[in-house]
């Protein structure tokens, strides 16, 4: 395929990955994903920034059969969904130099084994003339390793923003559109972004005065509206969390389907929004999506061997590691004889630190005077969702 052009003297160079279901060997990729690679053609050089998938080497090879030389490679983030493809497109353009942060110069000889005089760090604003394309480069960290940086194209007012504002999505559209963007784009902030939201508000406060008139990411479309992306990571990072009960649950023989049927409608009826999410052969990924809104997490569980069942256990760390805004949680433990399963759900989502609401524990199948007590879960985390003004 040919370069896409985005601004003259400014194309779209990476590959899409249609067909790719799984990233790091973690995180689901419904919608396939893309690994976007910029050329940037000034009057006197030639920039490319970032490179590609080392699965997609041949993709970004093709689309530059066209291009004699390139002076510089620019590698924002080090992560190999990004930097896989620099040896190849080394050997193929020997005149290339590196440009990356600081902090990148150590990664990039720790995991591709380049360095040297081939590999020069710029600095925190530092700008670099192409001949009538400038690039000024930003540093983005946590967004989503500690090296990541962006450039910002200061004539043409393209933000290249490597994974922050990204989305997993295989599309053949360069721009995306808004309500296709958004749900992709939530679920990359909630899988990739979210654990690093006071570094991302800095990086907000710092992009944003930019005044971009695009948004090119690395992962998924372009975006022609970037006030759009930045008002959706606004809210995500730094707005309060929705009026939302987030059910993570298994059930083994029915039991904990009671109860937790029972707090869904017990909620509903006071005015509370339930997302429910069945750990059975889910995506987790839309566990994540929901821990991005979510004011409150009650986990529904089995007892196995004392414990929670495995996947909850699963779930519960992950949302742990996922760090969200979740202020209350609570738990709904059903057992046979004995059960520890309360204590390990508090070890595991120690690191939210949100405030436990007094979760309802229950021997056997359910009776109507268990139910009453999922009522009353229901009614407290009602009554606390009002006192927190949600
Ligand atoms: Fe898309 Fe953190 O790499």
């Amino acid at each position: 395929m040919e370069p896409r052009e985005l601004r003259p003297g400014v194309y779209s160079v990476g590959a899409v990955d249609w067909d790719r279901r799984i990233f790091d060997s973690l995180i689901p990729l419904p919608e396939g994903t893309s690994y976007n690679s910029y050329l940037v053609r000034g009057s006197e050089k030639t920039a490319l920034l970032d490179t590609v998938d080392p699965a997609m080497t041949e993709v970004l090879l093709d689309r530059l059969r066209g291009v004699d030389r390139i002076d510089y490679v620019v590698i924002h983030h080090v992560e190999q969904d990004h930097s896989g493809s620099l040896p190849v497109m080394l050997a193929r353009f020997p005149e290339a130099r590196v440009l990356c942060s600081a902090r990148a110069v150590d990664l990039l000889a720790t995991h591709l084994h380049i360095s040297g005089d081939v590999v020069k760090a710029v600095g925190d604003g530092e700008e670099l003339s192409l001949g009538g394309k400038t690039l000024r480069f930003v540093y983005t960290p946590w967004a989503h390793w500690p090296e990541t940086m962006s450039t910002f194209l200061v004539e043409d007012k393209v933000l290249f923003s490597c994974d922050m504002f990204g989305s997993h999505l295989a599309t053949s559209d360069l721009y995306g559109a808004e309500e296709e963007v958004y749900p992709a784009a939530k679920r990359y902030f909630a899988e990739i972004m979210m654990p690093f939201r006071p570094m991302l508000k800095k990086n907000l406060d710092k992009v944003e005065p930019l005044g971009a008139q695009l948004v090119a990411p690395s992962h998924g479309p372009v975006c022609g509206r970037p006030q759009f992306i930045i008002d959706a990571y606004r809210d995500w990072v730094e707005g309060p969390p929705h009026n939302l009960v987030l059910i993570p649950f298994v059930t083994m023989h029915g039991s904990t389907a009671l109860l937790v049927d029972r707090l869904t409608g017990a909620l509903i009826e006071r005015g509370v929004k339930v997302e429910r999410v069945d750990l059975q052969g889910v995506d987790l990924g839309k566990l994540a999506t929901a821990l991005v809104d979510a004011a409150t997490v009650v986990a529904a569980t089995p007892t196995v061997m004392t414990n929670p069942h495995p996947l909850v256990v699963s779930a519960l760390y992950l949302a742990n590691a996922l760090k969200p805004k979740v202020r209350f949680l609570s738990a709904m433990v059903t057992y046979g004889w004995a059960t520890s399963a309360m204590e390990r759900i508090a070890d595991l989502t120690a690191g939210l630190k949100a405030e436990l609401i007094e979760p309802v524990i229950i021997k056997g199948r359910p009776t109507a005077e268990d139910l009453l007590k999922v009522d009353a879960l229901a009614e407290a985390i009602a009554a606390k969702h009002r006192e927190a003004g949600l």
